[in-house]
């Protein structure tokens, strides 16, 4: 900017133009010695400390930090048309996904924003980076002082939490101007790892069994009220499915043998993961991490398994976020995917979400089935004022790129009996992403015909509602440490269940010549049999439990609902729908 101006005062002047010289000169200097202002690309991010984490130390300056540049795609809006048609089963481009190296060819950067970027990195001397192969990510090795001078207002301190450290800024960072366009939002100075415990409930458990009781879900009890017989087992050998962990936290390969001797059923299975990406520490297993295993291979029975492990290699770095980087650095991966990570909407950017949305397209042009928990919280509650509160929606469960899960209990907790809403069942409308085409007609009529409804101040009725499916979550038993444990309850839960099945319709699609189901909602919100999925109508979800006008959020009702979507799978019936 400053060379061109400087080129234009060289031609030599004129003596008419000398006063006109001396005005600009004037006004050139005013402008040069306020240094150009910085460009805030995650203005609205929150530097809220989480719960039980405390900053210790500054960093000084030659302490190593990595961040994690997210450069501006090309095409977002091809993208989006073409997660469309290719998801969709009535348009005549459904199941032609893209490999990555077709996504790279779409998405990736222009050579503007690579030169521009790069440059201005050469010039503060940082030189160590790792791209992607979609190009579209920067993951650059500097110290603390060179990161500092090229992000103006950060600050680099150290949080620590337990055993646990993380390098994370204390304040919100710019941008040169030039730079800040060419970037979505830089990682690594302010999402804390995600807290994630499943439930331990073991309250208001009836004690007047009769015959025909069950004392706990087990997968012969999940097979049994999803109608899944001892021959529904992967068999096809390019079939795959993963879930991914952010925690330091992992499973023991002896926890899963065990749990599958102790619960597995008359059914054939596999009892090891295939591949774990990532670290997989030696410490004690993690409750959650053997959940997540445990549940997918014992519903996608057979089907070669990978587990994402991504604690965060180095203190500066987002778990979440590296596992994303991971999926658009590699050529293969699984085809369904299960997470069982969120966060408070209102806690995030809108500038990463907005961002990370379109990871999910990328991840969907590819043909692969992201599913998320929906969170453990209900609808959720912030208070906004005095007396006021809202809703709080979680991210990525708001997502209209991802499936996102819900939870239910049998009616009676020891019978397989029918289901109904488990209380904790996250649910509810985004506030930044609107609602999509797909569950417009679906939400529509949840709007209209339900009378016991919040009042609107609590929630956005434009917004991307959810879940979108449903399955138990609660009372589950898991083998952790070599030791069974009951009375395991979460979203946590349900995610990996409803994962696993679709990975054995994958099975059977692949078996056919068919492409894997991808992206799942325009398929699911267009499934007219009765029988694919039960329908869940009984019960609300907790929200401002001590909010005077509510006490409860949403309520489950015949069709859609933002407390268990759809429902969930009767395993013949889904079958069935997604084969045609
Ligand atoms: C992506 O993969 C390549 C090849 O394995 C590797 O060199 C590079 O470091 C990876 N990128 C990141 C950001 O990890
Ligand atoms: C961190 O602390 C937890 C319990 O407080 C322990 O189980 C774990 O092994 C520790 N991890 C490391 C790396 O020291
Ligand atoms: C699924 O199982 C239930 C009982 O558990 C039964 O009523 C129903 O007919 C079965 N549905 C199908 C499609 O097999
Ligand atoms: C398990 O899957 C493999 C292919 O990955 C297949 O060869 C084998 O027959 C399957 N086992 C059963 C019991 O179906
Ligand atoms: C599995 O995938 C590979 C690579 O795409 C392909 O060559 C092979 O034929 C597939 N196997 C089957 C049984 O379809
Ligand atoms: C409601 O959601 C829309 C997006 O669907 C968003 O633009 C709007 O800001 C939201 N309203 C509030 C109050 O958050």
């Amino acid at each position: 900017m400053t060379e061109i101006q400087c080129n234009s005062l060289s031609r030599s002047p004129g003596a008419a133009d000398m006063s006109h010289r001396i005005l600009l000169l004037l006004v050139l200097s005013v402008l040069l010695a306020v240094p150009s202002r910085g460009v805030y690309l995650e203005p609205d991010q929150s530097l809220r400390i989480p719960k039980g984490w405390t900053r210790t130390a500054r960093l000084a300056g030659s302490d190593p930090v990595i961040l994690t540049f997210a450069l501006k795609q090309q095409n977002v809006d091809k993208l989006q048309e073409l997660v469309g048609r290719v998801s969709d089963p009535e348009s005549s481009h459904y199941g032609q996904f893209l490999s990555l190296d077709e996504l790279r060819t779409l998405v990736q950067p222009s050579d503007d924003t690579l030169r521009i970027v790069r440059t201005w990195l050469e010039k503060h001397g940082v030189q160590e980076c790792d791209s992607v192969l979609t190009r579209d990510f920067l993951e650059c090795r500097t110290q603390a002082s060179v990161a500092e001078s090229l992000l103006p207002g950060a600050q680099f301190h150290r949080y620590e939490k337990g055993n646990v450290s993380v390098v994370r800024s204390s304040s919100v960072y710019s941008l040169i101007p030039e730079v800040a366009s060419q970037i979505d939002f830089v990682g690594g100075l302010h999402r804390f790892p995600p807290e994630r415990k499943v439930l331990r409930r073991s309250e208001n458990r009836q004690s007047d069994v009769d015959a025909g009781f069950h004392l706990g879900v087990t997968p012969s009890i999940l097979r049994q009220r999803y109608n899944l017989s001892a021959s529904d087992v992967g068999t096809h050998p390019n079939n795959s499915q993963a879930c991914a962990q952010f925690l330091e936290q992992y499973f023991h390969p002896g926890d899963l043998s065990e749990f599958m001797q102790l619960f597995g059923g008359s059914f054939q299975h596999r009892s090891e993961v295939d591949q774990v990406i990532g670290e997989q520490g030696g410490g004690r297993a993690g409750l959650e991490a053997s959940l997540d295993v445990e549940y997918i291979m014992s519903m996608g029975a057979n089907i070669s398994t990978w587990v994402f492990s991504n604690p965060g290699r180095h203190e500066s770095q987002e778990p979440f976020l590296e596992w994303m980087i991971l999926l658009s650095n590699m050529s293969s991966v699984p085809w369904v995917h299960t997470i069982s990570y969120g966060d408070d909407e209102d806690s995030l950017s809108v500038a990463f979400m907005q961002r990370i949305n379109a990871e999910f397209m990328k991840a969907a042009a590819r043909g692969l089935t992201v599913l998320f928990a929906s969170g453990d919280e209900g609808a959720g509650c912030r208070a906004v004022g005095k007396g006021k509160d809202v809703f709080r929606p979680s991210f990525p469960a708001s997502s209209p790129y991802v499936t996102t899960v819900g939870g239910t209990s049998f009616k009676n907790p020891f019978q397989v009996v029918y289901e109904v809403t488990d209380y904790i069942s996250g649910g509810g409308f985004s506030n930044v992403f609107p609602m999509p085409d797909y569950q417009v007609s679906a939400v529509s009529k949840y709007l209209k015909s339900t009378v016991k409804m919040p009042p609107d101040s609590y929630y956005n009725r434009s917004g991307r509602a959810y879940p979108d499916v449903a399955a138990l979550s609660d009372n589950y038993w898991v083998v952790t440490d070599r030791v069974p444990i009951p009375w395991v309850s979460g979203t946590s839960a349900s995610t990996p269940v409803f994962g696993g099945i679709l990975s054995l319709i994958n099975d059977q699609r692949i078996k056919r010549g068919l492409s894997p189901l991808g992206f799942l909602n325009p398929a699911l919100y267009r499934l007219q049999a009765a029988d694919a999925l039960y329908d869940v109508t009984e019960g609300c979800h907790l929200s401002c439990i001590d909010d005077l006008v509510l006490g409860q959020g949403f309520c489950a009702a015949p069709g859609w609902d933002p407390v268990t979507g759809w429902g969930t799978p009767n395993y013949p019936g889904l079958l069935k729908s997604l084969l045609q």
